[in-house]
């Protein structure tokens, strides 16, 4: 079979990496043409990935850039069209939740290619979320659904998908993870070329920072609050905090950069890939707002501080190291506190997070497209 796989943004990259390696490699491999919408362009937020990942370098580069969310997903869908045409592909494979998933799989379902969805079934609930929107309309266009956690099922059972398209498969984001952390950088060598060697040298340890979800980022009274006890708590372990570009923007725009300014918080651009695994498996604890960091500490065994409201992988809070605790000041101050106290949460690695998820769906994909044939020489 022949299969589009589309990548747009940076959480998508670590999800296509062990695809195109086990589509382009064994006995009976899938002929996989990789597209790029643009919609993360920047050295550190796409080209470091692609390079530290091995990723093939895109066939096909959408050069769509960003916009407003509508913008950008109608910019897709009009320059993905005539690609597909072009390329008439069995299927069209999107991962994760972003608006290059939503816009290049209503663009496949609109021409009645199959849409293949990996990451799919996760629900926070919370509409007020870009990406839910994004995760409920793709897996509706969707003809197969790769499940991370077998919860997810309910959730798509609800919304009247049917049981024989769902495929609980793992997760490839920590196939990822797990062919690459005996690469990742020191973190010693990360800490030392920005200035915060002293982290370690002082037996403080570190904690990990990211932020980047609208909801925490673009609302100035929210980014101050957690900008404003980050600071606070720097003073009880130090904070490295590798910024998102939008909101290095947002706080320099609204006058919350001095905030970050102390001995105990090191900020940096947008890390590579290595260079966060590496950080991550060091530190005492991990602040975030990202989906993917919340799957990637469990596998990790880090404990996982999660500054929203809900999150669309209970796994992580249910089996792993993961603590929802929104963007309550006191709530962060305990959860942060104990967790330094004890040691944090302890876990264990989820079913399937086993390194084999790209494998198990080459191979239904591979069954699904006999099947097809089959069907179709009848
Ligand atoms: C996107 C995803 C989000 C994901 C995040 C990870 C959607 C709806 N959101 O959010 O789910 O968690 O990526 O990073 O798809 N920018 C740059 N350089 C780039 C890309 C973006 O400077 O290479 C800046 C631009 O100012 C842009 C802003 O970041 O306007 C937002 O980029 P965008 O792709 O719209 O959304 P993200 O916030 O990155």
């Amino acid at each position: 079979p022949k299969l589009l796989c589309v990548v747009g943004a940076r959480p998508n990259f670590m999800k296509i990496a062990p695809l195109m390696a086990a589509f382009r490699s064994g006995p009976q491999p899938l002929t996989a043409t990789l597209v790029h919408t643009g919609q993360h362009y920047d050295a550190a937020m796409k080209t470091a990935f692609f390079d530290q990942l091995g990723i093939p370098e895109p066939d096909i580069d959408l050069g769509v850039g960003s916009g407003s969310h509508s913008q950008q997903t109608a910019e897709i869908m009009r320059r993905f069209e005539p690609v597909l045409e072009a390329e008439a592909p069995d299927a069209v494979l999107v991962v994760g939740d972003v608006n290059s998933t939503i816009a290049c799989a209503l663009v496949a379902a609109k021409q009645g290619v199959p849409v293949i969805h990996v990451e799919a079934g996760l629900r926070s609930y919370d509409r007020g979320m870009p990406e839910e929107i994004n995760r409920v309309l793709t897996d509706q266009l969707s003809e197969l659904l790769f499940l991370t956690e077998a919860g997810a099922r309910d959730n798509l059972r609800r919304e009247g998908i049917a049981d024989e398209r769902i495929h609980f498969v793992g997760n490839v984001m920590i196939d990822t993870l797990l062919g690459h952390l005996s690469r990742a950088v020191p973190a010693e060598q990360t800490l030392e070329r920005a200035g915060g060697m002293g982290f370690l040298q002082d037996g403080r340890g570190f904690g990990v920072l990211t932020l980047h979800r609208p909801s925490n980022v673009d609302e100035p009274v929210v980014l101050r609050r957690l900008l404003g006890v980050i600071r606070e708590l720097s003073t009880r372990t130090p904070i490295v905090f590798p910024m998102h570009p939008r909101t290095r923007a947002r706080a320099r725009d609204m006058g919350l950069m001095e905030l970050l300014e102390t001995p105990d918080i090191l900020t940096l651009e947008p890390l590579g890939y290595l260079e966060l695994l590496g950080l991550m498996s060091r530190a005492r604890l991990v602040l975030t707002d990202s989906g993917g960091l919340q799957e990637e500490t469990t596998a990790l065994g880090v404990p996982c501080i999660t500054l929203r409201e809900n999150t669309e992988r209970p796994i992580t809070v249910s089996q792993g190291t993961n603590t929802i605790v929104g963007t309550d000041v006191a709530r962060i101050r305990a959860v942060v506190e104990e967790t330094l106290a004890t040691g944090g949460k302890r876990g264990r690695v989820p079913e399937l997070w086993d390194g084999k998820a790209a494998q198990r769906i080459k191979q239904i994909i591979l069954d699904w497209h006999d099947r097809r044939e089959a069907a179709r020489a009848v």
